[in-house]
């Protein structure tokens, strides 16, 4: 069953996820790109998109498949459903559609598509297993799924520090948030799922890597934009102005020669129907 209160607060968080979202193209296709080859897609590939966001990365899928192919993106919330679809018309797109559906309620009929994609959204499905199901079911026999999800905190440092200092910040609890975001980090949880829903040839793999931002740059504005809209629509200036030194006290462990220097690691899973 999809959670109904996960959804209103992704709604709520939507509103800023539009305002950042890019024009056209990915400003950072890298994860995209490593998603679209773990995935096994190629040219003419029907696919399938769960939780899309804005877009990622089904435009990226898009471009990848090329015409004879197509892309199916679906989330669970309307406004960023919408945002996709406006970049893919600014690119021009014609290979792409939208449909506004939780993953647990993924109606396709059986087999219809070439490989199903999920970038950093199974964690947050109230059921990710009626999800995966419904992925393998609307797969051709042979048909490859394959998800990007978060790996482990300690090796995603800005965002593990962003919900750190803000809840201690607004005294707030944001432990379920936490919890959840970072659900399939252990090793072997998100394959474990995927054998769960009935994929052969599971397999994972941990990319880890980097970020880096100008040390003069108060680069988690963003999260907390995203994170804590509701939050920090309500701080004055003073208070915006203590909450990006508290930031910047804890990441200034991590400045290497004028850049923040912050690991960023990612897990990927695949299963074969
Ligand atoms: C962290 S965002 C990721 C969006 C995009 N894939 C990306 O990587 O930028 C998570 C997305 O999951 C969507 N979502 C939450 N619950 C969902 C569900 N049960 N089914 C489908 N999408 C869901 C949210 O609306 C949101 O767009």
């Amino acid at each position: 069953m999809p959670d109904a209160s996960a959804a209103a607060d992704w709604n709520v968080r939507s509103r800023q996820w539009v305002k950042t979202a890019p024009e056209g193209a990915s400003t950072n296709d890298t994860p995209n790109q490593e998603l679209i080859a773990y995935a096994g897609i190629k040219a003419g590939d029907h696919v399938l998109d769960l939780a899309s966001g804005t877009g990622e990365p089904a435009i990226s899928i898009a471009v990848a498949v090329g015409d004879e192919g197509s892309v199916t993106a679906t989330d669970a919330t309307e406004p960023m459903l919408r945002a996709a679809a406006k970049r893919a018309a600014n690119m021009g797109l014609e290979n792409i559609s939208f449909r506004l559906c939780p993953m647990e309620d993924i109606d396709f009929e059986e087999g219809r598509f070439d490989a199903v994609t999920c970038r950093f959204g199974m964690m947050h499905a109230g059921d990710s297993l009626a999800g995966l199901k419904h992925a393998r079911r609307v797969l051709k026999p042979g048909g490859r799924a394959a998800i990007m999800v978060h790996g482990p905190a300690d090796m995603n440092t800005a965002w593990t520090t962003v919900y750190t200092v803000a809840p201690e910040f607004f005294r707030i609890d944001r432990g379920a948030n936490i919890e959840r975001h970072y659900r399939f980090s252990e090793d072997g949880a998100a394959a474990a799922v995927f054998t769960e829903a009935g994929f052969r040839n599971v397999e994972q793999k941990l990319t880890t890597g980097e970020v880096r931002h100008p040390a003069d740059k108060a680069f988690w504005r963003g999260s907390l934009e995203r994170g804590f809209s509701k939050e920090m629509a309500g701080l004055d200036a003073a208070e915006c102005d203590e909450l990006d030194a508290r930031l910047r006290d804890a990441f200034a462990g991590y400045i290497v020669g004028g850049e923040y220097v912050l690991a960023s690691t990612s897990r990927l899973a695949r299963g074969t129907k």
